[in-house]
């Protein structure tokens, strides 16, 4: 494995430490060219086979092209927006995310959890593809009618977003427009704003003193 670039203001602002998983994880638009093995890609589906789900639906679905396959890679490239196709064709494995709306078992609909579900599912495969070197850039931009025309995704499931996922690239060769974005430092929300006690809205004490960006 090549040496990957890394930007050093990306890493998370924290009160307290977590984990470097989770600290140094961030959405990249650069990616290398850098094959990505059939068990790296193996060991990203069993991550997000593994995730904990209500009543263990599992209700996640997973369409998945990767660059040695040129035609299959075009066909989801098609189904990613211009602007993400900037970047996001670079990136060696492509996925779309899809989540089953229903239970099972006939006669219950509406498993209110699906895409609650599905999400969690990702941020398994998230982790795993970071622990594995890999990044992982999400993408809403996509083109969710076409996915489903293309796919022959049933009704019934809901298409959720895309998946790049690759080794990380330098961001120099990106699209010029692209360039200093990726240069920006990574912002969040105040813990004070999230984590509430009490009453909806007051800050948990541990949060309140929160001045961290
Ligand atoms: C569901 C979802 C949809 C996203 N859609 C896009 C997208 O269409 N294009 C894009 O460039 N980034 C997209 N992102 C990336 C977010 O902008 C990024 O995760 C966020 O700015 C936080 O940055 P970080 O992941 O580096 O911490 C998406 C992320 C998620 C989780």
């Amino acid at each position: 494995m090549t040496d990957h670039p890394t930007l050093d203001n990306k890493t998370a602002v924290t009160r307290a430490a977590i984990h470097e998983l989770l600290a140094n994880r961030w959405s990249r638009r650069a990616f290398s060219d850098e094959p990505v093995s059939t068990d790296t890609v193996l060991s990203l589906m069993e991550s997000a086979r593994w995730t904990a789900s209500s009543n263990n639906e599992q209700p996640w679905r997973f369409i998945v092209a990767t660059r040695d396959d040129p035609d299959a890679h075009g066909q989801m490239v098609s189904c990613i927006n211009a602007g993400n196709q900037r970047w996001a064709t670079r990136a060696w494995v492509l996925m779309v995310g899809i989540a089953r709306d229903n239970f099972d078992v006939e006669g219950q609909p509406n498993n209110r959890f699906s895409e609650y579900d599905t999400g969690q599912a990702v941020q398994s495969l998230v982790t795993q593809a970071t622990a594995l070197g890999l990044n992982v850039r999400q993408m809403g931009g996509i083109l969710p009618d076409r996915v489903r025309e293309i796919y022959s995704v049933p009704e019934g499931y809901t298409i959720m977003a895309g998946l790049a996922i690759g080794y990380p690239g330098d961001p120099d060769e990106l699209v010029e427009a692209l360039r200093d974005r990726e240069r920006l430092p990574r912002s969040r929300r105040p813990l004070s704003a999230l984590f509430f006690s009490g009453q909806f809205g007051q800050p948990h004490p541990l949060a309140e003193s929160d001045d961290q960006p």
